[in-house]
């Protein structure tokens, strides 16, 4: 079997431990991670891996380097998934630098490859996301431990139950300057398909901010209130909901999405009393995404003066776009050269790990085309060609790093 062949199936294995049966749908420390960190071991350990559990649920396989104090490349993406997910948003790095390793075939380097399955990058289960890389760079702090879910279970009380002790998270911390954090990962858009290019060197990763907005009214009977008596919640989100895109759609590059409504009491013949709603806004710019923001809180509230609502924002995360590192992209340009691939730098729309790991040390991306343009969703794929491509690419990036290490 080649190797794209083999990194595409061990995704579609790792995609059949799931939450939801008939669909990929994995958060932070659910049951089934249980089962994706087994594979992983067994893969990272026939690879030629020393493999621990952090404290925060992260999967750490470690290749040594030719000497004990070498220093260390880091190479991750997340383990999680959005519901209903695809298969290989975040996973493919993890096989990717599973595979990356592997390919090495026992060689020793003059430095270490650290391979980081991240437990939690997509914010899905506690409203805020990169749980798994923010323990690396130390900034998993008590109150985010302390967030709760939906049902009242705390990040801390996940970790426990996931039998990981939260009082070790200091321990997840990466020690000293690794000499960089490489993540592979779908581009999860249309632009390398629509150029026909299997890969993309990430340039920079657009800001987002995060909030929680919410509309509230009076619920009262659907058949006896009437039209011009109503203080309903529901029908005030629905026209905010309609400024968002208007006003999202007239500022260049900028996208805001509202991805979740919940209404309540939410019977057909309520009205609705109360409703939350997700805003998410992003930008490459971060006065811009600001200015958004700020904006679209003041339509919400100028919509709820006018019908006679109340209306209230909580910022889950205000998250600043981050450039990738000069001299990473340099090398992984040349690195997509020297394999025969066309080099082609671009932006990132997704958030990723690698934002968080530029806090602490120099962090690239390497995008491999998204076949369709589609992600979060189950028709989201990869070309094993593309799949061949990336690492043939990622060795080349080794080697010079081998080399830069001389
Ligand atoms: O939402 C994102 O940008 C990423 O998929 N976590
Ligand atoms: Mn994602
Ligand atoms: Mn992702």
């Amino acid at each position: 079997m080649g190797i794209g062949q083999e990194v595409v199936e061990r995704c579609r294995k790792l995609a059949t431990h799931t939450e939801e049966p008939g669909f990929i749908t994995r958060t932070f420390l659910s049951e089934p991670m249980h089962c994706v960190h087994a594979d992983l071991r067994a893969w990272m350990e026939q690879a030629g891996m020393s493999v621990h559990v952090d404290a925060a649920g992260n999967m750490r396989g470690h290749y040594g380097g030719a000497r004990a104090d070498a220093p260390k490349l880091i190479v991750g993406s997340h383990l999680d998934t959005v519901p209903h997910a695809g298969a290989f948003d975040g996973i493919l790095g993890v096989v990717l630098g599973v595979a990356l390793v592997k390919a090495l075939d026992g060689r020793r380097l003059r430095f270490g490859i650290e391979v980081v399955g991240f437990s939690e990058e997509e914010g899905v289960r506690f409203g805020f996301p990169f749980i798994g890389s923010r323990a690396l760079v130390g900034s998993l702090d008590d109150a985010l431990l302390a967030r709760r879910d939906a049902h009242g279970v705390s990040v801390a009380d996940a970790i426990r139950a996931f039998a990981l002790n939260p009082a070790a998270i200091g321990d997840a911390r990466v020690n000293g300057l690794p000499l960089g954090y490489l993540e592979f990962h779908i581009e999860q858009g249309p632009v390398l398909e629509s150029l026909n290019i299997p890969l993309g060197v990430v340039t920079s990763i657009a800001g987002q901010s995060r909030l929680e907005v919410k509309f509230e009214g009076k619920a009262n009977h659907a058949g006896t209130t009437p039209m011009h008596l109503r203080r309903d919640a529901l029908a005030g989100a629905a026209e905010w909901i309609g400024a968002v895109e208007r006003e999202a759609a007239a500022v260049p590059s900028l996208v805001a999405t509202v991805g979740k409504i919940e209404a309540e009491p939410g019977a057909g013949n309520v009205i609705a009393g109360s409703v939350r709603t997700s805003l998410d806004v992003r930008h490459t710019k971060d006065e811009v995404r600001a200015a958004a923001v700020k904006h679209l809180l003041d339509a919400a509230q100028q919509i709820a003066a006018r019908r006679d609502l109340v209306a209230s924002s909580e910022l889950r995360l205000d998250q600043a776009a981050v450039a990738m590192d000069a001299r990473l992209i340099e090398m992984l340009g040349c690195a997509a050269r020297d394999g025969g691939y066309p080099e082609h730098r671009m932006h990132s729309g997704a958030g990723h790990d690698a934002m968080v790991m530029a806090e602490r040390m120099p962090a690239a991306m390497l995008f491999l085309r998204s076949p369709g343009g589609i992600s979060h969703h189950p028709d989201e794929a990869v070309l094993e060609s593309d799949v061949v491509a990336a690492l043939a690419t990622g060795l080349h990036f080794v080697h010079q790093l081998e080399r830069a290490n001389g």
